[in-house]
Formats: C-alpha cells, sequence, structure tokens
C-alpha cells in the first residue's frame, strides 16, 4: 500500500504514530530500526510521542538493520552513536534491550550469524522500518544481494558512499564495508514501514513502483511483503502516475 502525503512533517508524524501504535498494542514487540536523514524527524516526533504518554519501553526489543565496519560505537559517524544521539539517549530504554551489528567484531562472520540467530531468538521483527539508499539498497543490502540473504557483510557501492560522505568530511573516510541484516531478515518482519522523503528518492521510489520484485532493486522486494506500507511525501511521490498518486494521497486532516 503506498501513502503519499503533503509533507515530510506529516510522513514523520504517521510513521512515529505507526511505531507508537505498535509499542502500544504490544508492549513486548521487537522493532527493527533504521538510519539516516530520513529517520531524524520520525525519531523527534516519536520520542514526544514516548514522553507525552509516559510510554513503559522496558519489555520492548529493537534490532538495527546494519553498522559500518571498523567504526566503534563512540564514531559519531556510527550508527551506534547515531541511535543513541537520535533515539535512545532520549526514552527510557537500556543498553541491554538494543541491539546493533558489532562493526567492528574481531569475527565479521560469526557476528553476522549471530545477529541474524539473536533476532529469531528474540521472535523475529514485529515491525521493520526501512527507508531507502539512491540505488535502492535496504539497510546495506546492495543491489543484487540474494532475497534470501541472511545479516552478513557486504562490500558497498561507490554510489552508496557517495550518497552518505554528506556525513563525512571526505569520501575516503566513508568506511568501504557494513554488516547489514539480511534481505531474509527484513523480509520475515511482520510488518514493514518503508519510508522515503524528498525529490531525490523519487527516481528510485518510481523504479520500485515500475517493476516486479527484483534483486536488481533491493527495496523492490517489500512488494511481495503481505503486509507493507509505502510511506511518501509528495516530492518523493512525484515521478509516479498521475492515477497512482491521486489513489495514494492521504488527506492528512482525517489522520
Ligand atoms: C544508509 C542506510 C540505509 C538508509 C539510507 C538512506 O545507507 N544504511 O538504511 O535507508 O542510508 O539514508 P537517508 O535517509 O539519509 O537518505
Amino acid at each position: 500500500m503506498y501513502l503519499i502525503f503533503d509533507s515530510v512533517e506529516q510522513v514523520s508524524r504517521f510513521t512515529a504514530q505507526r511505531i507508537f501504535n505498535k509499542i502500544v498494542e504490544k508492549p513486548t514487540s521487537v522493532l527493527g530500526l533504521a538510519t539516516g536523514g530520513t529517520m531524524e524527524p520520525v525519531y523527534q516526533e516519536l520520542i514526544a510521542l514516548l514522553k507525552a504518554n509516559n510510554s513503559n519501553l522496558s519489555q520492548l526489543i529493537t534490532f538495527n538493520l546494519d553498522e559500518y565496519v571498523g567504526l566503534p560505537p563512540s564514531h559519531e559517524q556510527s550508527y551506534n552513536y547515531y541511535m543513541h544521539h537520535h533515539l535512545f539517549d532520549h526514552i527510557a530504554i537500556d543498553d541491554a534491550q538494543v541491539h546493533l551489528p558489532n562493526g567492528v567484531a574481531a569475527d565479521l562472520n560469526t557476528e553476522s550469524k549471530n545477529y541474524s540467530q539473536a533476532i529469531l531468538e528474540a521472535g523475529g521483527l514485529d515491525l521493520q522500518l526501512l527507508g531507502v539508499g539512491g540505488n535502492g539498497h535496504i539497510g546495506f543490502n546492495e543491489p543484487n544481494t540474494a532475497f534470501n540473504a541472511p545479516t552478513h557483510v557486504v562490500e558497498l557501492s561507490v554510489q552508496t558512499r557517495i550518497d552518505n560522505a554528506r556525513f563525512f568530511t571526505q569520501l575516503d573516510e566513508v568506511p568501504t564495508h557494513a554488516i547489514t541484516m539480511g534481505m531474509h531478515d527484513i523480509l520475515q518482519a511482520k510488518e514493514i514501514l518503508f519510508v522515503a522523503t524528498g525529490a531525490h528518492k523519487a527516481e528510485i521510489v518510481q523504479a520500485i513502483y515500475a517493476n516486479e520484485p527484483t534483486e536488481r532493486i533491493p527495496a523492490s522486494a517489500i512488494k511481495n511483503h503481505p503486509n507493507a506500507i509505502i510511506v511518501l511525501d509528495s516530492a518523493a511521490a512525484s515521478l509516479l502516475p498521475e492515477t497512482a498518486q491521486q489513489h495514494a494521497r492521504v488527506n492528512a486532516q482525517m489522520l
């Protein structure tokens, strides 16, 4: 299902509300979390909701999608740092409840295997939040990753490193490898919330819309998922056919 909102603010409010509702409905939820600029306003809204409702998060479990290889949690561009800075430090959640792949593990293959296993042992993901890279990657599953891949180490594509270079001082500081939850782990989530905002996401959103699920475009896999919502702002949706846009447009007043 596609939902198109007028603004990033409305997208973020809707997305945060869905996550909040899931936590209320099932306090033991296992949430799959994402990083990136798209998620920053989502987490701001979520923090506000959790605070306003004095939510008890003591049974919540989270698993993040990915982490750069070689960046320790103290590194400002590590996803561990991002998650603490943008979410965990602002809500009542213990480090024992949150999981990110360890990008500085001595044995990254064992770390990967254990990560997929830990998701299974937690009961699987109830809700997975997803952003998308310019080339269609989800997590760091780059184009042509098998849809049945478990958590694994990936060599980042040049485009992904260029896309993410804005967070670093220069391109050669962007790690060359990452550890990512696999397509299989992601697709096993009971519910998926896929979020894309901004005109720079319009082409990849159009490609997802126009193609049957294909490993060439990892994000297209969610079209096969029985319970996925694709949440867009009007800029990200701008290259979709006019009729599709009309059909998916949400009157935010009605929310
Ligand atoms: C990184 C992350 C992805 C994220 C993507 C988009 O590459 N590994 O999980 O979806 O960035 O980021 P942004 O929201 O900044 O466009």
